[in-house]
């Protein structure tokens, strides 16, 4: 049983960890056992972005999902943002324990999150959810749940930061899963991106700080007026 009152931080050579305590499986083991077979897993819909894989793995007739990101921010203003919030995905692991805490069933779960010091990656062990990733189309369709389930994770400060259906999963019991949640830059902003595109995608409406609305709203427009002045098109 997952203890999810009880994320364990530890580190090792030049890997920092930090995990969900459970007395069948041991999450460490399970990580350094993919990381011994790497290449021999199945790979889920490789991204076009470099050095981030999304593996499904069997262990002992459970699947997990097993993701690695090793997308390195360069942009100066971001890495301060990183340097005064923590970083994110061990703050993510926080968050999610207590969304599985509360019983919210909103989210999937992260059970393991690694960063390497050296080569800069991170890794990750999240549950497998079953079901299927919503179409562009049934967005709309499904607006209701998906904007109780954004709704419910901004209230837990976490974003999605990424509004497609391939990042939610219709489960079998026809609920609403947000997958891969990511952030950068101040979450309490990054709220209004998820309002935006909900809206301007998807026609779907939710409840944001207004603060956070106006300052996205006025960024989004200096962007489109300074490559208008750059003579690029939107
Ligand atoms: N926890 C999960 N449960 C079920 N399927 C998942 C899970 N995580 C990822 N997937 C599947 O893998 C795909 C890619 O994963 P995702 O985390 O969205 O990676 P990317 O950063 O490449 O978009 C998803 O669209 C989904 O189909
Ligand atoms: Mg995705």
């Amino acid at each position: 049983m997952n203890n999810f009152a009880k994320i364990i931080e530890i580190e090792r050579g030049n890997i920092k960890f930090a995990y969900v305590q459970n007395d069948e499986i041991n999450y460490l083991d399970l990580f350094d056992q993919f990381l011994a077979e790497e290449g021999h897993h199945e790979l889920l819909d490789p991204s076009d972005r470099i050095e981030r894989y999304t593996y499904l793995i069997n262990h002992e007739k459970t699947k997990f999902i097993f993701k690695i990101d090793g997308g390195v921010e360069h942009r100066l203003e971001r890495r301060i943002i990183a340097k005064l919030t923590g970083d994110f995905y061990f703050n993510l692991i926080h968050k999610l324990a207590k969304i599985s805490l509360d019983k919210c069933d909103i989210a999937y779960e992260l059970y393991l999150v690694a960063f390497d010091k050296v080569t800069k990656r991170h890794y990750m062990i999240f549950n497998f959810i079953e079901g299927r990733s919503l179409k562009w189309e049934e967005m709309a369709t499904y607006g209701e749940q998906i904007k109780n389930c954004i709704e419910k994770l901004h209230s837990y400060n976490l974003v999605s930061n990424d509004i497609h259906g391939g990042n939610f999963i219709l489960t079998p019991e026809g609920t609403i899963k947000a997958i891969d949640l990511t952030n950068s830059g101040f979450i309490w902003l990054t709220k209004a991106n998820d309002a935006i595109e909900l809206r301007e995608r998807f026609g779907i409406k939710i409840k944001v700080p207004v603060i956070a609305m106006t300052i996205k709203k006025f960024t989004h427009g200096f962007k489109r007026l300074s490559r208008k002045i750059r003579g690029k098109k939107d």
